[in-house]
């Protein structure tokens, strides 16, 4: 293992010096007794609050039908937090002060007298900012957006230009198609200007795909490589071990291409190629991120058939259990064609990444739950070593390991010690829990600090959104609603159906594994 560059103090550049800090503020949210709020919000609130990250003065407010006071929400709470919290055991002492901030409004979304209740509260906090500056996170259904962002505005809550900020965060599903996300987008922004709007892809969240962009463009050695030149393919690869489970009834609305492709996937895929920004601002990243969706070769219906698998897990075995197909799941149509598996090749048109192959594979009950981006490097142009090693020496690599075993490989080819002239791969590693120690942040935690602080950096601009639906949408239109074939059935634990090595070996390549971390 390498040694850790031990660091001084002119050596670390903190880009957060510049930051303004969180300003006091109320976050509201809306269908706050879903599941989200006790295994993700709370657990990320109570997290900042612990270090100290949350503004001076702060609120959480839980906008619910279920009939519940303060207390006995904050008790609810708590005993979630013991379940969902990164940090264990939660310590009484903090918990009390944080809860001390969180507070319970029983309303209808549909009612509008029950935003004034909502905003007596707000105002009840007798400080200015507590009522005028807000985060209203949606956690409701998208169908029901609308209505909640016209009646928090009638209740004077929301503005586009007034005193204090309001900010809307809403989470996928972005509509399910291009035409459904525009009429979302035209709803979120009827009484909010676009720079009001947070969408959430926790994927930005995470420290690893942050750190796409430091290691691009904070290094002087890899991105001279990172174009046509250098570099033969690059394969991105989100397995995950688990089924649909209990999701089944919203999975067949969405199937893999719109729950994981549509967002996550095309957001590694524009970090990872996108030109450098011209600043850190979060418009000049979004405005390249775009610009790189927009260059992705369209995909005609015949361009779908040649370059997307799509795949449906029947019963199998993963980690020694047995696991139900597809579509004995709860609340999945016995003939489903829902595809839980998704692999595609997309071709970039511009100047970099011409004729660079780019594959992007996702699938439920895979062998593994891991997430890499992996940057194959074109073969050495001779092999001086053909005549003992043979024609074909391993190809170079990096992979960006965004989890688990978070890290960063460099693959080469070194001598086996010894007499014989033997060549062979070997790695070179960095990897966060060594350098950094065991710190791996929930996405949301620095989520929710950038939507309150007004950051748009890590959220999704209404364009990427679109942008993304077009590509995902003629994907869709390829496949015509068109019944699954055999082939394109996968044994739940294995990766996925036989026609996606087809896909690769078309050009002359093969999926690499994700490599688990040594
Ligand atoms: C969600 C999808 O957005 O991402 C899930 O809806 C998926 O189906 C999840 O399991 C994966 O996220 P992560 O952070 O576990 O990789």
């Amino acid at each position: 293992m390498p040694e850790p560059v031990h660091s001084n103090d002119s050596m670390v550049c903190d880009l957060s010096e510049s930051r303004k800090p969180a300003e006091p503020c109320s976050m509201v949210i809306f269908g706050a007794s879903g599941d989200l709020t006790a295994r993700k919000l709370i657990p990320a609130l109570y997290q900042n609050f612990k270090d100290k990250q949350m503004p001076p003065t702060f609120r959480v407010v839980g906008f619910a039908r279920r009939e519940k006071t303060d207390d006995s929400w904050r008790a609810e709470l708590r005993v979630a937090l013991d379940q969902f919290s990164r940090t264990k055991p939660v310590e009484d002492a903090v918990w009390r002060e944080f809860a001390r901030n969180i507070f319970y409004c029983q309303g209808d979304i549909t009612d509008g007298a029950d935003y004034k209740k909502l905003e007596e509260l707000l105002t009840s906090f007798g400080q200015a900012p507590l009522r005028e500056n807000a985060l209203f996170y949606l956690a409701t259904m998208p169908s029901q957006f609308g209505e909640v962002i016209e009646n928090i505005h009638r209740a004077d809550l929301l503005h586009r230009d007034g005193s204090g900020w309001q900010r809307i965060v809403v989470e996928k599903p972005f509509g399910h198609d291009l035409a459904s996300a525009h009429a979302l987008n035209n709803e979120l922004t009827r009484f909010a200007h676009e720079q009001q709007v947070f969408r959430i892809d926790h994927y930005l969240g995470k420290e690893t795909v942050q750190n796409i962009l430091m290691f691009r463009f904070s290094n002087s050695i890899f991105e001279r490589l990172w174009n046509r030149d250098s570099v033969d393919h690059v394969q991105i690869t989100v397995s995950e071990k688990l089924g649909v489970g209990q999701r089944g009834g919203y999975y067949e609305e969405a199937g893999a291409l719109r729950d994981m492709v549509q967002n996550h996937m095309l957001q590694v895929l524009a970090l990872v190629t996108m030109e450098p920004p011209v600043s850190l601002e979060a418009e000049s990243i979004r405005d390249e991120k775009v610009k790189l969706l927009k260059s992705i070769h369209p995909l005609t219906p015949d361009d779908v058939a040649r370059q997307v698998v799509r795949g449906q897990y029947f019963a199998g075995v993963v980690d020694g259990v047995a696991c139900p197909g597809y579509r004995q799941e709860p609340k999945v149509k016995s003939d489903s064609n829902v595809e839980t598996y998704v692999a595609l090749k997309l071709f970039i048109d511009n100047w970099r990444w011409s004729g660079v192959p780019f594959y992007l594979r996702t699938g439920k009950y895979l062998p593994q739950s891991a997430s890499e981006v992996r940057v194959q490097f074109r073969r050495t142009p001779h092999v001086l070593f053909a005549a003992q090693c043979g024609e074909r020496l391993d190809q170079n690599a990096i992979a960006l390991r965004l989890q688990p075993n978070e890290g960063i490989y460099l693959r080469f080819n070194g001598k086996v010690p010894g007499t014989s002239l033997a060549v062979r791969p070997v790695r070179m590693h960095f990897s966060y829990n060594s350098e950094f120690g065991a710190y791996t942040p929930e996405a949301y935690e620095r989520l929710l600090l950038e939507a309150m602080v007004g950051d748009a950096t890590l959220f999704i601009r209404r364009d990427e959104v679109e942008t993304a639906w077009q590509i995902v949408d003629s994907i869709r239109a390829g496949w015509d609603g068109k019944a699954l074939s055999n082939r394109e059935f996968y044994s739940a634990g294995t990766w996925g159906p036989v026609a996606a090595e087809d896909l690769l070996a078309q050009g002359g390549h093969v999926w690499h594994e994700p490599q688990p971390a040594t």
